[in-house]
């Protein structure tokens, strides 16, 4: 459409200063230092949502970190498309390998470095824009409605309750979320699915107080040691999950269906190379796409226990813990497989040592379908700008609003990511390609013109 294209030329340095804007601000809400930053990035988001076009915006506080919700409604009779996307970010640290600063965005051969550039301020940026794009131009072929959160990154634990309560507000056809990757410019593609996840924390304790490793070493079980073996013990020797009953629902995929997931393009050597490692690691009988797309899978976070300090100190630690969480597929439960480990982990304790295991936020994955109207008119909508046919794929992460916008709203997601998986999301040095950004503004309104075409015709 030519007014959109127009438009785009005519702003698109002011919408990339508008973005860089936004990524000054250090919107972290894992760190409750950064709370009045993050209610600043929410009031920012709702004067822009306003300024493109928005009949109203408001911030809708929650006990944790504010909602901006914002809609524009051009008729009712007309079907209305749900945004949704997250202005909060992930930490900065390990802040020594930046080689900008996270909160000082810079342009480097064609990326924005910072942090939240890909996930999600650039991405759920794009369609603020778009929504300016197209009711600047008065060419909004539908009604529109955007809400963006500031807890994804800590688990979304308000927005259930948000959804509950604003049922008849957020009514809408379908949700339409910029939060996950595609395979790359070349290859566009868009994720058909989601990871569940369930996170854990683990404690080991060993005797009452930190110990000389001298005096008791030899003689007193080291928690540390017992935690890395019983970590150890939860993969087995083809790197399948040992905890009992952690696979009796997995859904099994047909052949076709893994074929289909195999056959999407993807280069072993050059992702070993990038990632600098020599070979890659997993369950016994998959591939890497099916790896990480349609089995879950069991990862440490974190470790700690004992002297981590400078210097060395003998000592036998009291006590050691570690972060543990599971993606999960369709029809596992978060909440079952929660307790499975908590009793698994229980059981695995050798009798000197006593274990403490406590539930973090998880949430239920999701599979969206490839054959809806919804899907096509992305699909089609991916044709237009990138002149070639979008390749389904799994994602391995995980959004867990999205399994709740199907219960609770009765509404299915469009996944329309274009993020790249080495954009460093989470990372230091996470960046957004300049390209993929303008490119996401482009394509977003033949999303909302066909799906409302498809609706109505
Ligand atoms: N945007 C990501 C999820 C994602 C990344 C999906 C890449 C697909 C491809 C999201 O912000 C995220 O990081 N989610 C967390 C879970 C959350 C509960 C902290 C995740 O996947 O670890
Ligand atoms: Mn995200
Ligand atoms: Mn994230």
């Amino acid at each position: 459409m030519q007014a959109w294209k127009d438009y785009q030329s005519q702003n698109k340095d002011r919408f990339l200063s508008e973005l860089l804007d936004l990524l000054r601000i250090p919107s972290v809400s894992a760190d409750s230092k950064y709370k009045a930053d993050v209610a600043r990035c929410a009031d920012a988001v709702k004067e822009h949502m306003l300024k493109a076009g928005c009949d109203k915006a408001e911030i809708c506080p929650t006990s944790g970190h504010p909602i901006v919700y914002g809609e524009k409604i051009i008729d009712p009779k007309l079907p209305t498309v749900l945004v949704y996307g997250h202005y909060d970010v992930q930490p900065a640290d390990p802040l020594e390998l930046w080689t900008s600063g996270p909160f000082e965005p810079v342009i480097k051969d064609g990326k924005i470095f910072a942090r939240g550039a890909c996930d999600d301020k650039g991405q759920m940026f794009m369609h603020i824009k778009a929504l300016e794009v197209m009711a600047k131009t008065n060419t909004l072929p539908c009604n529109v409605k955007i809400m963006i959160e500031g807890e994804e990154e800590v688990g979304s634990n308000n927005l259930g309750k948000f959804l509950e309560d604003n049922k008849e507000r957020l009514k809408a056809d379908i949700v339409l979320v910029s939060d996950t990757s595609m395979i790359s410019m070349e290859h566009p593609s868009i994720e058909s699915g989601l990871r569940g996840l369930a996170y854990m924390e683990v404690e080991v304790t060993g005797p009452n107080r930190d110990l000389h490793s001298g005096v008791y070493g030899g003689a007193v079980a080291n928690p540390a040691t017992i935690l890395c073996k019983m970590i150890a013990s939860m993969h087995d020797e083809n790197n399948h999950i040992t905890i009992p009953g952690f696979y009796d629902k997995v859904q099994n995929l047909s052949d076709a269906e893994r074929k289909a997931i195999n056959s999407a393009p993807f280069d072993l050597k050059e992702y070993k190379d990038e990632l600098g490692i020599k070979e890659v690691w997993g369950e016994k009988g998959y591939t890497t796409l099916e790896r990480t797309g349609i089995r879950p899978t069991l990862e440490v976070n974190g470790i700690w226990g004992g002297y981590t300090g400078e210097g060395a100190k003998t000592v036998l630690p009291s006590k050691a813990n570690a972060k543990i969480s599971m993606r999960l597929v369709p029809n596992q439960s978060s909440d079952e497989i929660s307790d499975m480990f908590k009793k698994h982990f229980e059981k695995i304790a050798p009798d000197n040592v006593t274990v403490k295991v406590t539930a973090h936020h998880g949430g239920e994955a999701v599979v969206t379908p490839t054959d809806s109207p919804a899907y096509k008119a992305a699909a089609k909508a991916i044709v237009t700008t990138f002149g070639k046919e979008p390749i389904p794929t799994r994602g391995g992460g995980s959004i867990p609003i999205v399994a709740l916008f199907e219960k609770t709203l009765g509404l299915k997601t469009v996944l329309l990511g274009f993020g790249l998986d080495n954009d460093n999301i989470h990372s230091p040095n996470e960046k957004y390609d300049v390209a993929n950004y303008y490119k996401g503004i482009e394509t977003i309104p033949y999303f909302h013109k066909y799906f409302a075409e498809s609706v109505k015709g």
